[in-house]
């Protein structure tokens, strides 16, 4: 199989957030917090975990807190080691030394397909893994997402959809796959159908995790705008030669959702040391 290792990572972040109103007028959908820590910072960490050696995030002029959230800042960790602070100074450093983490700009919100043609450049020849910035995706017991990805990526040579069963009720608000031949995880995709408002092909919804191979930018430059007036993904991906769909395990928290946020919050602070006990005493008074 003539596959080439998979070195980088697109994170689209430059989208408007308008179900996250009014929060997303003031502060990035991705930096919004789980807990203490921003969804952005989850995904970078996915990103390093699957072995990615770079990060490119793309943005928009209104989004730059994202640069500064990823810049080092040495007479912070200074002052927090003059405070007796090592292990905040730490966690600051930590973020900034990660990965290697470069910027892409969308000056205009054209949609998911536009935003990735946007890193034409940044990525090159050669495949790359996409997360996007508001689908925080947690494997409990094992590989991630991400990783899961890769790996079926070099068993294909082909681009891959990460894709969940989701409920019949809510297909509409995913790109649904039309399945061909399905192998253990692995699903032939023969089409691809954006938010259907009727009679979806499947209930196998793409999520948030693509591997794409670079031949998807010449696709994407050939896209004319779809559902909603923007340029998808999803009718791109369908203009592939092969593609692959890879029904991937992990718990899936959509974050430009208000219900998918708090259930993110609440699940992972009864997963802290910290946390768990308080928070599972008061839940249970709640209730
Ligand atoms: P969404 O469709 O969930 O993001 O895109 P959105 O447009 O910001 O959300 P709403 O519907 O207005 O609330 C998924 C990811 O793709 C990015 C978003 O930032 C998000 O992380 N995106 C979307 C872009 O980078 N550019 C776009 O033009 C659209």
């Amino acid at each position: 199989m003539n596959t080439k290792k998979v070195r980088k990572a697109v994170i689209p972040a430059a989208g408007l957030g308008t179900r996250f109103l009014p929060a997303t007028k003031g502060i990035a959908k991705e930096m919004l917090p789980i807990i203490d820590k921003p969804t952005i910072l989850y995904q970078v960490e996915e990103a390093v975990n699957a072995g990615i050696e770079e990060v490119i995030i793309i943005i928009s002029k209104a989004k730059e807190e994202i640069i500064h959230f990823f810049e080092r800042d040495e007479r912070y960790e200074e002052y927090l080691i003059s405070k007796n602070h090592p292990e905040f100074a730490k966690i600051i450093k930590d973020i900034a030394t990660l990965a290697k983490i470069t910027f892409v700009y969308q000056d205009e919100q054209k949609g998911l397909g536009h935003a990735i043609l946007c890193t034409k450049q940044a990525v090159g020849n050669e495949p790359f893994m996409v997360i996007l910035g508001d689908d925080l995706i947690v494997n409990r017991s094992g590989d991630n997402a991400s990783k899961q990805l890769i790996d079926a990526y070099y068993k294909t040579g082909t681009s891959i959809l990460g894709v969940q069963t989701v409920d019949e009720k809510v297909t509409y608000k995913y790109g649904i796959v039309r399945p061909g031949e399905i192998n253990e995880r692995f699903i032939e995709v023969l089409g691809m159908v954006e938010k259907p408002k009727t009679n979806p092909p499947s209930r196998y919804a793409a999520l948030g995790r693509y591997l794409l191979t670079p031949d998807i930018f010449d696709k994407l430059e050939h896209t004319e705008p779809g559902a909603g007036g923007e340029i998808q993904l999803t009718d791109a991906l369908t203009k592939l030669d092969c593609l692959y769909a890879y029904d991937f395990v992990g718990e899936r928290y959509d974050i430009g959702d208000k219900f998918g946020y708090v259930r993110a919050v609440i699940d992972f602070s009864l997963e802290r040391e910290d946390l768990k006990e308080q928070v599972s005493e008061y839940v249970r008074k709640k209730s």
